[in-house]
């Protein structure tokens, strides 16, 4: 079984959707381990409430730097981690754990990148510059986390499309319907990839 550990920093509702498919069964794999910089979030919260090992870590836990990449590495190789998944997680990765699992980190971005990726680019107000920009359609893109943010190989996206009318709280809706039912299922790809014998 592939070991999965998910970041996230919020509300996790992509988290909860990865994990309710493991559950249902579509998705061949285990989520071991949820980091978060925020240990009071929903992420968090579900995670204790489902018996998943949970990791807290941030200036608040360690301040010093090399410490947290420390602890950060150590609990993901202790839980024997295949494959990160980033969900809502709002920190910069340590450079020495983008390095120690090229093409085993990946994150969603709930926008057809390259177009509103980049600095700033994060929660409403991607969706609020797709409105302006008068877009007629946006999207879900999941990629490899490299070291430069939103710029790390695409793996695959997703479409929707919009309507004149729809105000960004309306696209934020659409596309996050749609990265409930698509991450999983990029996730079940690279697991066959890591483990075909699955
Ligand atoms: C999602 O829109 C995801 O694309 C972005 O952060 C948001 C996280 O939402 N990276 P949730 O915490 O999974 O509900």
């Amino acid at each position: 079984m592939i070991k999965i550990a998910i970041m996230a920093s919020g509300r996790g509702s992509n988290f909860k959707s990865i994990h309710q498919h493991i559950i249902d069964g579509h998705l061949k794999a285990e989520i071991t381990l949820v980091i978060s910089n925020n240990s009071n979030c929903d992420a968090i919260n579900y995670a204790k409430d489902n018996n998943i090992n949970t990791l807290h870590i941030s200036t608040k836990t360690h301040y010093d730097e090399k410490t947290r990449t420390k602890v950060l590495l150590d609990t993901i190789n202790e839980n024997n981690i295949d494959l990160i998944v980033l969900a809502g997680y709002m920190k910069k990765l340590p450079i020495e754990l983008i390095r120690k699992f090229p093409n085993k980190i990946i994150n969603i971005h709930p926008s057809l990148l390259p177009k509103f990726g980049g600095k700033n680019m994060y929660g409403m107000n991607i969706h609020r510059a797709v409105v302006e920009a008068k877009e007629n359609e946006s999207g879900v893109t999941i990629h490899f986390v490299n070291e430069n943010y939103d710029e790390g190989q695409i793996i695959d996206q997703a479409k929707v499309s919009l309507d004149p009318s729809d105000s960004a709280e309306d696209v934020a809706q659409k596309v996050l319907a749609v990265e409930h039912s698509f991450y999983w299922k990029v996730i079940a790809k690279i697991c066959n990839d890591l483990n075909p014998t699955l």
